[in-house]
């Protein structure tokens, strides 16, 4: 189980959740004996460094901090035009300026400088999503004794990960949450269900594997420690917490019947996500060939969510959720975090 691995009580991970949560989640996770943990997708170095000094001072236990590992892509103005003409009726709406939209919010892959920041904590893991870094970036993570986990959607992608040294491997089943962490194929066909994921990257690896995607109670959790998983890493569940910093939108539209229904969708970030859908994912998506790639879809979404935001229109807001939101409701992270462990037969 991972909670040799890790030095920790409880087999669950707290997903990290990028624009969800901060410190506050993680700490009161690792402070009930599951893992909790610090994403770091959208903070800079500076912002990393504030979250892993209060973390550092509010808990003495282990915890996880998580990037992105994409490849910044080169601006290609033909895309973003094409994008701000499907986007023009939107615009229209709500008297947005095309030629005028400011910079999203960035979302920033793990590089020197984040490690620099990294080193001064010696985290006791680290995790990535959408492949590993390079291999000087992992030896230099693991030089201060971090332990390394990375999400893989298909057995190619955990005997990779595998191979590049990781100390475990996410199996992120298509009923998750948030970003795919898919990264050898664009083929969405080459996404199944955690059911069916877990089983074949326990058979296929000999590295600790943990499950993850619609696992929201202890029910679930033994479903999946069942298959073989070594622990569970859960986010929708987590994010019905107070501790959690998700937005009011979001958070009431997890609460009602329209989290029911969920789709993967790159109309947000150009990346495939599964989120709660609502209208611009039924309008122009849930997939479409035009956004821009990952991230830079984001900026001009946001231009338009933040003009509907303030009025409590959710149309342009992603809104991450996993397939089994219907099953979460409110709670203070350590009960969520003992509710979910009460499934791990001892
Ligand atoms: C709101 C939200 C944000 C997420 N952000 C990240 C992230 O920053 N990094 C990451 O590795 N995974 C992220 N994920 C994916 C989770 O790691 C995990 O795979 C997923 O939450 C598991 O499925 P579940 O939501 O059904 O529990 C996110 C998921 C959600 C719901």
């Amino acid at each position: 189980m991972i909670t040799d691995l890790f030095g920790i009580d409880l087999p669950i991970i707290q997903a990290p959740m990028a624009g969800s949560q901060g410190s506050a989640l993680a700490i009161a996770v690792s402070n009930a004996g599951g893992l909790g943990s610090q994403p770091c997708a959208m903070l800079a170095p500076d912002g990393i460094r504030k979250e892993l000094q209060a973390i550092a001072a509010s808990t003495s236990k282990p915890f996880n901090v998580n990037f992105f590992v994409h490849k910044h892509p080169a601006p290609d103005s033909a895309r973003e035009a094409a994008w701000r003409r499907l986007l023009a009726p939107y615009f229209a709406e709500y008297g947005i300026d095309p030629d005028a939209i400011a910079e999203g919010p960035a979302r920033r892959p793990f590089d020197d400088a984040a490690a620099d920041v990294l080193e001064e904590f010696s985290p006791p893991v680290v995790s990535f999503h959408f492949g590993v870094p390079s291999a000087e970036l992992v030896k230099r993570v693991k030089s201060w004794g971090s332990k390394v986990l990375s999400s893989a959607t298909t057995v190619e992608e955990a005997r990779y990960l595998e191979a590049r040294g990781v100390d475990g491997v996410i199996a992120q089943g298509h009923e998750a949450g948030g970003h795919r962490g898919v990264f050898l194929s664009d083929d969405l066909d080459t996404q199944v269900g955690t059911f069916a994921l877990v089983r074949q990257v326990v058979r296929a690896v000999n590295i600790p594997v943990i499950a993850a995607g619609g696992i929201a109670d202890a029910r679930g959790v033994a479903a999946a420690m069942a298959l073989g998983a070594a622990g569970v890493q859960v986010g929708t569940a987590y994010l019905f917490c107070p501790e959690a910093t998700t937005n009011p939108l979001h958070r009431a539209a997890l609460m009602s019947d329209a989290a029911r229904t969920t789709a993967v969708t790159n109309v947000f970030t150009g990346r495939p996500a599964r989120g709660i859908v609502n209208r611009l994912m039924r309008e122009i998506g849930p997939l479409s060939p035009v956004a821009p790639a990952f991230p830079l879809a984001a900026t001009a979404v946001f231009a338009l969510r933040s003009k509907a935001e303030p009025l409590g229109v959710n149309d342009f807001t992603s809104m991450w959720a996993g397939q089994s939101a219907a099953l979460c409701r409110e709670m203070p992270a350590a009960d969520l975090t003992r509710a979910l462990a009460a499934g791990v037969s001892t």
